[in-house]
């Protein structure tokens, strides 16, 4: 090591020793340090993904509008919507479920609307599903959106022979009964789709597998996933509900690598931690915020566990780690139809999809894909509609601003910060991931969830020097504050000017619960 290094150890050593001190002292701070001259990895764009389940007011009253409603449609896709999502480059979108996807028969959802026979969507609120919106609607909303599609294939109802035959009917180019039924529905192309999930949750409501019974069945499903006309599948296989790391274990263990692009996980942030009262999304204390706060915080256990587990059968890291659930569960909005999962969205949302968008940065060389649940009026939503009225929520801006890392080389990043306290229990207040991109600007997003302290944060930049610098903030002043459809605009991305620049550091003043983006050339 040179002088030069170790000297640049000992004054970060000594910065953090210092924050930690001032902390001590009653003085919120945090020291950063970016090794803003050394990029690793891509950040895959993938993991700013997003879910759209037949559930709720997803999909139907959703993206798919009855033709009567008055909004600007494209056949009945609501462009409001998709124009939202195209502006936070939305780069992918798994459908259709979620559970449903384990009931579902794609065949139900082809050909003439008034043909689709009319099905009972069992997994949530057994409402009437009139298969109007199918497979080629959904390739057709992709396209408006300028995504990626991810399907998800039916393994506890389906068979290897549904599989196989849906994916002929989107990719092959040759010809052959199901792409002759594709042309009759007017796609005389193929769709060339790659992202395909076999199962979903098959340890629950896809089937209530034994990790090894599922291990066993993916291996005969995926031989049947075949790559037409040059179209290759990158096949995903359903992975483990949070903590259970035995699953990914025998995943691993009994998966050959080559039959296997990716294997998911599954992790729902309940506030209260118990899922048959998870706390509400508009009226909750300080002791449930610190609460829901901690339980997101848990991710980083899981990435970690799941790593670990993966990098032992997997040391290259040709098998993704693929978040294809996540974000906040709350019970639902009284007096809405408990199966539909509508909650509203908060400026604690905000800080959750910022916590866990630093969690996937900072473990992008496994994690490469991940999805929110899910993009309108279910869940953690980007977007809330009411009839002709919709809504972006603060969850939606965090996606916006950290657009910046999509496909951007990940920088390395370490803090030491003053701890957010309650009763008497800690977290640490402050998170941080950082990028370059490819004209060489520097990103670097940090969350402050403390909701009492601004915290005085100082960031090294190793290795470069700063000629220029701006910010972009989300913050509100309590973290129960929402976009309503009477105040749509309380919480969005505004500029952010209070910081100072000297040669290689940025000196800034994080409000209490805020999200920042500094962009620096
Ligand atoms: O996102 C809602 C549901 O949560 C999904 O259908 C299921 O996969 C999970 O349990």
């Amino acid at each position: 090591m040179h002088n030069y290094d170790l000297m640049k150890k000992y004054i970060l050593s000594t910065l953090a020793f210092v924050a930690t001190v001032f902390a001590q002292a009653g003085n919120p701070s945090a020291v950063i340090s970016i090794q803003a001259d050394q990029p690793k990895q891509i950040i895959s764009k993938h993991i700013y993904g997003h879910f759209a389940e037949h559930l709720g007011r997803c999909i139907y009253d959703g993206f798919w509008v009855d033709s009567s409603m008055q909004v600007e449609k494209d056949g009945r896709i609501r462009m409001d919507v998709v124009k939202a999502l195209r502006d936070i480059s939305i780069p992918n979108l798994r459908w259709p479920g979620g559970c449903y996807a384990d009931e579902y028969q794609w065949r139900d959802g082809i050909g003439k609307p008034e043909n689709r026979p009319i099905t009972v969507n069992s997994n949530w609120g057994g409402v009437t599903e009139d298969n109007s919106f199918g497979t080629d609607e959904f390739m057709k909303l992709c396209d408006l959106l300028g995504c990626e599609p991810y399907l998800a294939a039916n393994m506890g109802t389906g068979t290897p022979k549904d599989l196989r035959d849906w994916i002929e009917y989107l990719n092959y180019e040759g010809d052959s009964r199901l792409t002759q039924m594709r042309r009759e529905n007017g796609h005389a192309d193929a769709y060339g789709v790659s992202f395909f999930g076999i199962g979903n949750e098959s340890w629950g409501c896809g089937g209530n597998m034994t990790p090894e019974y599922y291990a066993d069945q993916y291996r005969q499903f995926q031989c049947y996933a075949r790559n037409y006309s040059g179209h290759n599948i990158k096949k995903i296989a359903s992975g483990a509900n949070a903590g259970d790391f035995n699953w990914t274990e025998v995943c691993m263990k009994n998966i050959p690598r080559d039959c296997m692009w990716g294997l998911s996980l599954h992790y729902y942030t309940i506030p209260s931690g118990d899922w048959s009262k998870k706390g509400s999304s508009t009226e909750f204390d300080e002791a449930e915020y610190f609460n829901t706060m901690k339980n997101t915080l848990y991710m980083e256990t899981l990435l970690d566990g799941h790593s670990a587990i993966m990098d032992r059968y997997d040391p290259g890291r040709s098998v993704a780690l693929v978040v294809d659930e996540w974000g906040i569960w709350t019970d639902v909005i009284p007096e809405t139809n408990p199966g539909f999962l509508y909650q509203q969205n908060s400026m604690r949302d905000a800080l959750i999809a910022g916590i866990n968008l630093n969690l996937f940065n900072n473990h992008s060389e496994r994690v490469r894909m991940a999805n929110l649940a899910q993009a309108i009026n279910v869940l953690q939503s980007l977007v809330l509609t009411d009839n002709e009225k919709m809504i972006l929520t603060p969850t939606y801006y965090i996606f916006k601003m950290y657009k910046v890392h999509h496909d951007a080389n990940w920088l390395q990043s370490t803090v030491t910060c003053s701890d957010y306290a309650f009763g008497d229990k800690t977290i640490p207040s402050i998170s941080v991931s950082s990028s370059k991109d490819a004209n060489g600007k520097v990103h670097v997003s940090i969350t402050n969830i403390d909701p009492h302290n601004a915290i005085s944060t100082s960031v090294f930049l190793n290795g470069i020097d700063v000629a220029n610098a701006s910010g972009q903030i989300i913050t509100s002043s309590n973290y129960t504050d929402c976009n309503t459809f009477d105040n749509p605009n309380k919480i969005g991305i505004k500029p952010f000017n209070d910081f100072k620049v000297s040669k290689g550091s940025i000196v800034l003043n994080m409000p209490p619960l805020s999200v920042i983006t500094i962009e620096i050339e």
